[in-house]
C-alpha cells in the first residue's frame, strides 16, 4: 500500500532507534486542542506511510473515541489482569489507524510488581511493530501527565496564542525540562488567527524556554481557528478525514511532516515498549 519514498522515508526515521517513537501530546491548560492534534496528526502520519498507535492516556474526559466515533470495550487494564490480549483491546480505528484505550489500567502500572511488569511489557511486545505511538494525555502539572511526558522519547505541547495558554504551557515545559533535560519538546499553536500571531507565541516561549531552561524548542506549526474543525467535533468524524483540504487539515498534515522529518533527540538500544513501561512503573511510583 505504501511506495518506495515512503518505506524509505520510514526507515530513514527509524535507523538507529529501536521501537517507536512515542509522542506524548500535553499542554499546561485545557481545552487548548490536544485531542484534536492527538486524533488527526495520527492520521496524518498514517497517510504518511508510517504505522501508527494513538493511545487514549486520559482519564474521564471526553477524548479520541469521541472525536473518532468509537467505543472501545476493552482497556489496558483488561491486559493487565491477563483477560486479554493486547490484539484483542487495539480497536480499528478509521484508514488502519490502531487506538488502544488506557483506561485506570494506566495508572495500575505504579502497583505492578517487577516480575508482573516485566510480564505485562513482553505482553505488549507487539506495539513496537509501530512506527509512532501518540499519546493523548491530559492536560497540566498532575503528576500522572507529567510522568508519561517522561517516559516518552519525545513531547509535543499544544498551546494557543492566548497569554494564559502560554504561561501554563511554560509551565509543564520547565516541570518536564528539569526532570528529562533531553527530552525533545515540539510546540503546536493551535486556534490561531493567523500565522504571525501563531509565530510571535512560538517566539515568546521559545525565548523564555531559552533564556530560564537553556533548551530549544521545535516548532512544529501551527493551526488556525478553523469553523471545520468544530463541524467535525460534532460529527465525531476527524477534521482530516471530514473536510480533508480545510485549512485545518492542510496545517496537522504540514506538522505531520515536521514530525516526521525531525528525529527523535534520544537514540536508545533498549526495548522501545519494554522501556516506556518501566519508565511508567518507576515514575509514577515515585
Ligand atoms: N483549530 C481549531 N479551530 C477551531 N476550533 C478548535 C480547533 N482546535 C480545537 N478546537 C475546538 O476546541 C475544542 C477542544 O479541543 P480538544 O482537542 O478536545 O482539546 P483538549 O484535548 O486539549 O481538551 C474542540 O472541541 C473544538 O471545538
Ligand atoms: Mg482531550
Amino acid at each position: 500500500m505504501i511506495n518506495q519514498a515512503q518505506a524509505l522515508r520510514r526507515m530513514v526515521n527509524r535507523s538507529g532507534t529501536s521501537g517507536p517513537r512515542i509522542v506524548a501530546i500535553t499542554s499546561g491548560k485545557g481545552g487548548v486542542g490536544k485531542t484534536n492534534v492527538s486524533v488527526n496528526l495520527s492520521l496524518a502520519l498514517l497517510e504518511q506511510g508510517f504505522r501508527v498507535l494513538l493511545v487514549d492516556v486520559d482519564l474521564g474526559m471526553a477524548n479520541a473515541d469521541i472525536v473518532l466515533g468509537i467505543s472501545p470495550t476493552y482497556n489496558l487494564t483488561h491486559v493487565l489482569t491477563g483477560t486479554k490480549l493486547v490484539s484483542e483491546i487495539l480497536v480499528d480505528g478509521p484508514n488502519g489507524l490502531k487506538v488502544l484505550a488506557g483506561g485506570a489500567g494506566l495508572y495500575e502500572i505504579a502497583n505492578l510488581s517487577v516480575p508482573r511488569l516485566d510480564a505485562f511489557a513482553k505482553a505488549l511486545d507487539e506495539l513496537n511493530e509501530f512506527d509512532f505511538i501518540l499519546l493523548d494525555t491530559g492536560a497540566g502539572i498532575h503528576r500522572n501527565v507529567i510522568s508519561f511526558a517522561l517516559a516518552a522519547t519525545e513531547v509535543v505541547v499544544v498551546t494557543t496564542p492566548e497569554p494564559t495558554a502560554i504561561t501554563d504551557a511554560y509551565g509543564i515545559i520547565k516541570v518536564i525540562l528539569q526532570q528529562s533535560p533531553l527530552t525533545p519538546i515540539h510546540l503546536v499553536v493551535n486556534m490561531a488567527h493567523s500565522p504571525q500571531e501563531a509565530g510571535l507565541a512560538a517566539d515568546k516561549l521559545g525565548m523564555v524556554v531559552r533564556q530560564f531552561l537553556d533548551q530549544e524548542l521545535r516548532y512544529a506549526g501551527y493551526i488556525l481557528y478553523d469553523h471545520h474543525v468544530v463541524s467535525a467535533v460534532s460529527e465525531q468524524r476527524p477534521v482530516l478525514l471530514a473536510y480533508p483540504s480545510s485549512l485545518a487539515s492542510r496545517a496537522i498534515r504540514r506538522i505531520g511532516q515536521s514530525l516526521a522529518g525531525t528525529n527523535q533527540g534520544e537514540q536508545v538500544a533498549e526495548n522501545g515498549i519494554q522501556r516506556f513501561f518501566n519508565r511508567i512503573h518507576r515514575l509514577l511510583r515515585a
